[in-house]
């Protein structure tokens, strides 16, 4: 049985040597450990029992395959994905890695986190209410607005969007990393509702887009950066929907939204040339 549900995309770039980046997000959490008290305990399990139909509805409503590997549980999900992205250049986690901030998947986070041996990001979900995310430990990571990794010819920039909201600063992140020069990558929870996925996502309600009806300026401004800098911009990666819903935002820039960890989906990027 294999143990993960791979999907594998080229996206040539001239000028940026051949890099491997892993994705994936949705993995929600939902652990409990020796240090848990009991009202912990009792929300991983009952968590952990309403995932078993909530991520089962997903699969079905979007013909998703469902057997023996998917019903795994979401932290042998987890454990698997990183595994599975060990020869990889980089990491992005995409949010809802956590089903809710408690102790034991803070500390279950931080023990995953710390045996990824790439440059690894993983930004904040809706699931992770920011302001709970502790300071110290690798999972500190996802309090941060804007993450980045850097090589000479790429830059993966990572934005906490959870809220579905841009904020000022996060749209001059953006403008910086895209003057460097170097090809850009983004990658944030929240997806943005293009002409390929707008049936879809407008079924799935406004809580799945980050320019919904009425949404800040600064979100239509950020889109409307990443349709300007389309030459410099080799994918948009996303999370959230828990299906896969891929499709360009502008000519020659796509959009991936990774369907869901918790049943085990892993994209794989081979970028460059
Ligand atoms: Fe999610
Ligand atoms: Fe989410």
């Amino acid at each position: 049985m294999e143990k993960i549900l791979l999907h594998t995309y080229v996206i040539p770039v001239k000028g940026v040597k051949k890099k491997t980046v892993y994705h994936f997000s949705d993995s929600h959490l939902t652990e409990y450990d020796a240090l848990s008290d009991e009202k912990e305990t009792e929300r991983a399990k009952k968590q952990t029992e309403s995932w078993i139909n909530i991520r089962q509805s997903f699969t079905s409503a979007y013909s998703e395959p469902y057997g023996e590997m998917q019903a795994k549980s979401a932290i042998e999900h987890f454990s698997n994905l990183i595994e599975a992205s060990a020869d990889g250049d980089a990491l992005v986690i995409a949010g809802d890695t956590l089903d809710y901030v408690s102790g034991a998947n803070v500390r279950i986070t931080n023990e995953y986190f710390e045996k990824v041996r790439c440059p690894m990001m993983a930004v904040c979900g809706n699931h992770e209410k920011e302001a709970e995310i502790p300071e110290e430990g690798l999972i500190s990571m996802m309090k941060k607005p804007v993450q980045k990794i850097e090589f000479d010819d790429l830059i993966i920039i990572g934005f906490d969007n959870s809220q579905r909201v841009i904020t000022k600063e996060q749209n001059d992140a953006l403008k910086q990393a895209l003057s460097s020069g170097k090809t850009v990558i983004i990658a944030m929870h929240v997806p943005i509702m293009t002409v390929g996925n707008e049936h879809a996502l407008r079924r799935a309600g406004e809580y799945f887009q980050l320019n919904y009806d009425g949404c800040p300026e600064e979100n239509l401004e950020f889109i409307n950066t990443i349709k300007a800098n389309a030459g410099s911009v080799a994918a948009v990666l996303a999370g959230h929907l828990h299906f896969i819903c891929n499709s360009e935002i502008t000519e020659g820039v796509t959009q991936y939204v990774s369907s869901q960890g918790i049943t085990g989906n892993l994209n794989k990027y081979i970028i460059g040339e």
